[in-house]
């Protein structure tokens, strides 16, 4: 039997739902049910059992699963195919597939674990299992390759209004798209493509949140923090997820996939790098100037110290007394 169809009825109400009426639900005999209650708690969930009542969820366990993310997710195009995987090597990747196989817009796949966690710039980006939460989202516009520049810096103001509203934390960004906690990373975005000369056919947007981490190695352990290590907290992944799809729903969905006036607004205003001297490469030459707005397509807008304006795009920046 699949267990999701006993999870699908015990979400779906907070009261007792007795063994009979499970097993006439699902077409099975009560001691299947039993069976199945008994695989689920190994699995972490809490299922109360009383006599003459039946069995009620209480609790679900805290690592990424399914049920638990839909039962508090209110979106309704964000996550209309949703799948938690257990194991993967890029949940971009993954979608990439099931973009190609012509999965709906909208489509998420978050997973336990990823074995070649892809970061930008070609970079690794490693998680340990059930520590973090790490999701792709699926769109199919229907825009020109040319127009797709809002939907990064949109993406990046979502999860950060997501971040600041669920944790309290001061959640900032860093352009691209960082989310960062004073000094230090909490999330990276890496967004991807699939087009044509003149139509996109889907973009990816890869989301990896560190929730749960005590200790990052070496290297980066002055540059990384998770909720965890600013709030002494384990929050419940699931539902961070949901809230994490729920704002990207509004923000993809209010902004019409555009980085609207509005939205510049605030992503500027919750932008660290402007007002900051910034470096950068531009044709291999290493420039400098100060940070001085983001640009209607997304881009930085850098002040060079000959008072030009130069617009970035892509690339490493770095933001003096940040990374
Ligand atoms: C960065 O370099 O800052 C971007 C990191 C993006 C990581 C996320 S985790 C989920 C998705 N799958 C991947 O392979 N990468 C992104």
């Amino acid at each position: 039997m699949n267990d999701n169809k006993i999870l699908d009825i015990l979400t779906r109400t907070s009261e007792y739902v007795s063994g009979q009426a499970l097993a006439q639900q699902l077409g099975v005999s009560r001691q299947a049910v039993w069976k199945e209650i008994q695989a689920l708690r190994t699995r972490g969930y809490a299922i109360e059992s009383v006599t003459n009542r039946g069995y009620r969820l209480s609790a679900m366990p805290n690592y990424l699963n399914a049920p638990a993310v839909k039962a508090a997710l209110t979106a309704k195009i964000i996550g209309c195919e949703l799948e938690v995987l257990d194991s993967v090597g890029s949940t971009n990747d993954y979608l990439k597939a099931r973009g190609s196989a012509g999965c709906k817009s909208g489509a998420v796949a978050a997973a336990r674990e990823q074995v070649s966690g892809k970061g930008r710039l070609g970079r690794v980006w490693q998680s340990r299992r059930d520590e973090n939460v790490m999701f792709s989202v699926l769109l199919r516009p229907q825009i020109a390759p040319s127009e797709v520049g809002g939907i990064t810096p949109l993406a990046g103001l979502a999860v950060c209004k997501a971040l600041r509203r669920f944790t309290g934390l001061d959640c900032r960004i860093k352009w691209p798209n960082d989310i960062i906690v004073g000094r230090k990373k909490l999330v990276g975005i890496l967004t991807e493509m699939s087009a044509e000369f003149d139509a996109v056919e889907y973009i990816i947007t890869g989301i990896g949140v560190n929730v749960d981490t005590a200790a990052f190695p070496g290297e980066i352990a002055d540059k990384a923090t998770s909720i965890f290590l600013e709030t002494g907290r384990h929050v419940d992944k699931n539902k961070l997820l949901a809230c994490l799809l729920d704002r990207l729903e509004r923000e993809f969905v209010g902004n019409e996939l555009s980085l609207t006036p509005a939205a510049r607004e605030e992503y500027a205003a919750l932008c660290v790098t402007l007002g900051r001297t910034v470096g950068f490469t531009r044709g291999g030459v290493p420039l400098s100037g100060l940070a001085a707005g983001i640009a209607e397509n997304g881009a930085l807008e850098v002040m060079l110290p000959d008072g030009s304006i130069c617009e970035v795009n892509s690339g490493e920046v770095t933001a003096q007394g940040i990374y």
